[in-house]
C-alpha cells in the first residue's frame, strides 16, 4: 500500500476474536478493493489458529450502505470466483456482523451471509436495490425470503424500505438488538467469544422451513405480480425481484443463486435502472451549491413560526409537526387561525380513517402545533414562513410587521408560488435574511421544496433554507427569483401546450391517457380537476392583464364559464359521480371543445400518442433550455428532480431533461425549430438548445455559466 493511502479493510486480533473493519468513507459502499479485503480478512481469519471467531464492523457512520453504485454500468473489474458471501458461506468459524449507521444492498447481503447480526436501536436496513432499477444480487434474494418468509421478502425486496432495527429484530433479521447507548464494538466481541465454539456455524443458506409458505400458497407470486401492476408499471426491476424470490422456494440455493444473477445482469444496464442511478445522484446533486461552502454555518431553525392558517400555511405547520418541530402558528383574526386549526385537525382525522396515522400519533402532531394571536408571540422564532395571500400588499404589510418584531437573524421565509421575492426582502430592513420557500400543494404531501434566492439573500440563509426543508422530509431544490421560479415556470408551457392541442382535435381523455401510460400516477386534466380549475381561470386574467402577449385559452375559459369547477363540483374536465373520484369523459366537454375550435377557426386533426407526449414535454424542455440559461438554476439535472417531486414525472424515466437527452439532443432541437415554423413564436428554439445541439453535447449536464442570478 502506498503511503497515505487508506486501508480499506483492516484486520485486528482482539484476544483471539478477528475484528474486520471497513473504512471507505461516507458510508462505506462496496467500491473496489473493498469486496476483495473482506474476503482476505475472513480468509486470514479462518487461516490463523490463534483467531477463534470474527467481527465485521463498519468504521464512521454506516455499516456498508451497499455496492458501489458509480461502478454500474461501467467495465469494473470482476472478481473473479469468489465473492464476499461465497467466502463468509464457507467460513468455518464464526462471523458475527455489527451494524450500525445503514446496512443496505450488498451491504446487508453480507450480514445476511455472515453467521450473526447485531445491531443498535438506531441502525436500519435494506434491501433497496429495486429503486435503483436493480434487484439483490448478492444471495439476498435468497436469504432474505429464508430468513422471514417469502411474503414478507416480496414487500421488502420490491419496496426496498429501510427497516429500522427494532422491526428487523422483530422479523428476524437482526439476532441481537443492543439496548440505546450500548457500545457497538464492545458487544460484538462479547457476543463473537459467547459464539466462538458453536459448530456447525448457523447459516441462512441452509435455513428451508420457512419456504413451506410458498409449497402452501403457491400462487402467492402470482397474486403479488398483479398487486404491483399499477406502481410498477413499465417496470422490470420489480417483476425480476419477485421471480428471483420465487426461484428461492422452488429450486435449491446454490441454483437460486444462479438465477439471481442471470436476473440482475438482465437489469444492470436497462433504460430504468440508467434512468434511477442517474436520479439518485441528481438528488444528491441539487444539495450542492456551488458558491456557497459546504462547511457554511447554519442559522438555528429549531423554533419555526408559519404566518397564515389557510390551506397552504397549515400544510406547512402540519410539515413541521410531522417531523418533530414544535411550530407557532398565527392569523390575521381568531376566527381564521380557528378554522386554520379545524382544517389541520380534519386532514390528520382523514389520515387516521385511512388508516395511515395512530391516533395516537395525530394527537402528538396536534400538540406540536401552536396557536398563537399576535405577531410579539413569534418574535423569538428562529425562522417564520409566511403564506399569507399571494397578493402584493398583504405580503408586504406582513414583511414590515416581522422586520418590527423579530429578533435579529431570525431568517423569513415567503411561500410564494410566484410573487417577486424582492418585494418582500425590501420591505424589511434586512433584506439579507429573506427568502423564498416555495412549497407545492398539499404541503405537507408534495415532497418539493423550491428554494428562491432573492437577490441580497445572504449564502448563509439559502444554505439553511435548502437544510431546512431536508428536515421535514423535503427534496430542497435552489431556484433564482423570477416569474414562476424554476419549477412551474416550466412546466407552464406544457399548461399551454395541453389546452392548445385541445383546439386542434385532441380530447382531454387521449392526452391523460398518453401520460399515465408514460408513468405519471394521473393524467394531467385529471390533476387540474383535483386541484379545481377556477384557480387557473384566474392566473390567466392576470396573466392576460399583465402580459400584452399573453396567449389566450378560450377553451379552458369556457369550461370554467360553463360553472365546470373540477372535482369539487362534480363537472371539470370529465365528470363524477357524487361521492366519487373516478374521472368520467363527458360529451359536454367535447361539445365546448369542439365549438370553441369552430369558433377559432383552428383545424382539427388527428394525433399520434407520441405526438401529445412530445408537445407536452418538449416545450417544457425548451423554456427550461431558457431558464438555465438566464442562470435561475444551476443545473439541467435540478429540474429533473424538481419535476420528479413537484409533478409526479415517473422517477425511472430520470427526470424531463434526462428523458429528452434518451431521445437525443438534435433531435427535440429540430422538432422544436419545426415547431417554431409550423406555430409560431412560442416554439422559438432557446439558444442554449441550440448550442447544446450544435455542440451534440447532453441536455443533461447543462449549466447555468456565471453562476446563480
Ligand atoms: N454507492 C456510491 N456512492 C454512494 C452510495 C453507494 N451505494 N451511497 C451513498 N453514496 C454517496 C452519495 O452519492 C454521497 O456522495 P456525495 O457526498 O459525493 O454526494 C455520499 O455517499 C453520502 O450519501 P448521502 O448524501 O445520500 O448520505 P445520507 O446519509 O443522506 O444517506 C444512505 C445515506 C441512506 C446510505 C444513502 O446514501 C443511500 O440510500 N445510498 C444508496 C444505498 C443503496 O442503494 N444501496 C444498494 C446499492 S446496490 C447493491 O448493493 C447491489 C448488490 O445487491 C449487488
Amino acid at each position: 500500500m502506498a503511503e497515505g493511502e487508506r486501508e480499506l479493510v483492516r484486520f485486528e486480533n482482539v484476544d483471539g476474536i478477528g475484528v474486520i473493519t471497513v473504512d471507505n468513507p461516507p458510508v462505506n459502499a462496496l467500491s473496489p478493493g473493498v469486496p476483495e479485503g473482506i474476503i482476505a480478512a475472513v480468509e486470514r481469519g479462518n487461516a490463523d489458529p490463534a483467531i477463534r471467531a470474527m467481527v465485521l464492523i463498519g468504521a464512521g457512520r454506516s455499516f456498508i450502505a451497499g455496492a458501489d453504485i458509480r461502478q454500474f454500468g461501467t467495465r469494473r473489474p470482476v472478481v473473479l470466483g469468489k465473492r464476499p458471501h461465497d467466502v463468509l458461506d464457507a467460513s468455518r468459524k464464526p462471523v458475527v456482523a455489527a451494524i450500525h449507521g445503514y446496512a443496505l444492498g450488498g451491504g446487508l447481503e453480507i450480514a445476511l451471509a455472515a453467521n450473526y447480526r447485531i445491531a443498535v436501536p438506531s441502525a436500519k436496513v435494506g434491501l433497496p436495490e429495486v429503486l435503483i432499477g436493480i434487484l439483490p444480487g448478492s444471495g439476498g434474494t435468497q436469504r432474505m425470503p429464508r430468513l422471514v418468509g417469502p411474503k414478507k421478502a416480496l414487500e421488502l425486496i420490491t419496496s426496498g424500505r429501510h427497516v429500522p432495527a427494532p422491526e428487523a429484530h422483530q422479523l428476524g433479521i437482526i439476532d441481537e438488538l443492543l439496548p440505546e447507548g450500548a457500545d457497538l464494538r464492545e458487544a460484538a466481541l462479547a457476543f463473537a467469544r459467547r459464539v466462538a465454539d458453536v459448530r456447525p456455524v448457523p447459516r441462512i443458506r441452509d435455513r428451508d422451513g420457512k419456504l413451506a409458505e410458498a409449497k402452501v400458497d403457491p400462487g402467492m407470486f402470482d397474486a403479488f405480480r398483479k398487486s404491483i401492476a399499477r406502481r410498477a408499471r413499465n417496470q422490470k426491476a420489480p417483476y425480476h425481484c419477485i421471480d428471483a424470490i420465487e426461484a428461492a422456494c422452488t429450486v435449491s440455493f446454490d441454483e437460486g443463486v444462479k438465477r439471481e444473477r442471470e436476473l440482475f445482469d438482465e437489469l444492470e444496464n436497462s433504460d430504468e435502472a440508467r434512468a434511477l442511478r442517474y436520479a439518485f445522484f441528481a438528488e444528491r446533486e441539487v444539495n450542492k451549491l456551488p458558491d456557497i461552502p459546504r462547511d457554511t454555518k447554519l442559522r438555528p431553525t429549531d423554533n419555526p413560526a408559519v404566518i397564515g392558517a389557510g390551506t397552504m400555511g397549515g400544510g406547512i405547520a402540519m410539515s413541521f409537526a410531522d417531523n418533530g418541530f414544535d411550530v407557532k402558528i398565527t392569523d390575521a383574526t381568531p376566527e381564521a387561525l380557528e378554522r386554520g386549526m379545524a382544517r389541520i385537525r380534519a386532514n390528520y382525522e382523514t389520515s387516521v380513517k385511512r388508516g395511515s396515522l395512530g391516533a395516537d400519533e395525530m394527537e402528538k402532531r396536534l400538540a406540536r402545533i401552536h396557536p398563537v394571536e399576535s405577531y410579539d408571540d413569534i418574535a423569538d422564532c428562529d425562522v417564520v414562513i409566511e403564506a399569507a395571500f399571494e397578493q402584493i400588499p398583504i405580503k408586504e404589510e406582513i414583511f414590515k410587521k416581522l422586520d418590527a418584531v423579530m429578533k435579529p437573524g431570525a431568517i423569513l421565509f415567503s411561500n410564494t408560488s410566484g410573487i417577486d421575492i424582492d418585494i418582500m426582502a425590501n420591505a424589511t430592513t434586512r433584506p439579507q435574511d429573506v427568502a423564498g420557500t416555495h412549497f407545492f400543494a398539499p404541503a405537507n404531501v408534495m415532497k418539493l421544496f423550491e428554494v428562491v434566492k432573492g437577490s441580497k439573500s445572504a449564502p448563509d440563509v439559502l444554505a439553511t433554507a435548502m437544510d431546512l426543508g431536508r428536515k421535514i422530509g423535503k427534496v430542497s431544490g435552489l431556484a433564482g427569483n423570477g416569474d414562476g421560479f424554476v419549477a412551474n415556470r416550466s412546466r407552464a408551457p406544457f399548461s399551454m401546450e395541453m389546452i392548445i392541442m385541445l383546439e386542434e382535435g385532441a380530447l382531454p381523455e387521449q392526452v391523460d391517457k398518453v401520460m399515465v401510460d408514460f408513468g405519471y400516477p394521473i393524467g394531467p386534466f385529471a390533476t387540474s380537476d383535483l386541484s379545481g380549475l377556477d384557480i387557473g381561470y384566474d392566473t390567466r386574467k392576470r396573466r392576460a392583464a399583465q402580459y400584452p402577449n399573453y396567449r389566450k385559452q378560450p377553451i379552458a375559459d369556457r369550461i370554467v364559464e360553463a360553472g365546470r369547477l373540477g372535482q369539487k363540483n362534480g363537472k371539470g374536465w370529465y365528470r363524477y359521480e357524487p361521492g366519487e373520484r373516478t374521472p368520467y369523459p363527458d360529451p359536454e366537454v367535447a361539445r365546448i371543445i369542439t365549438q370553441t375550435a369552430a369558433e377559432m377557426g383552428v383545424e382539427q386533426r388527428s394525433f399520434t400518442d407520441d405526438e401529445i407526449l412530445r408537445r407536452l414535454l418538449f416545450a417544457s424542455v425548451n423554456e427550461a433550455c431558457r431558464i438555465l440559461d438566464e442562470g435561475k438554476v444551476w443545473r439541467a439535472s435540478d429540474v429533473d428532480v424538481m419535476w420528479l417531486h413537484g409533478f409526479g414525472f415517473p422517477r425511472y424515466r430520470g427526470g424531463l431533461m434526462y428523458w429528452a437527452d434518451m431521445i437525443g439532443v438534435r433531435e427535440v432541437y429540430n422538432q422544436i425549430a419545426a415547431w417554431h415554423q409550423r406555430y409560431g413564436e412560442r416554439w422559438a428554439p432557446s439558444p442554449l438548445l441550440r448550442r447544446l445541439a450544435e455542440a451534440g453535447t447532453p441536455l443533461r449536464e447543462a449549466k447555468a455559466e456565471g453562476g446563480l442570478r
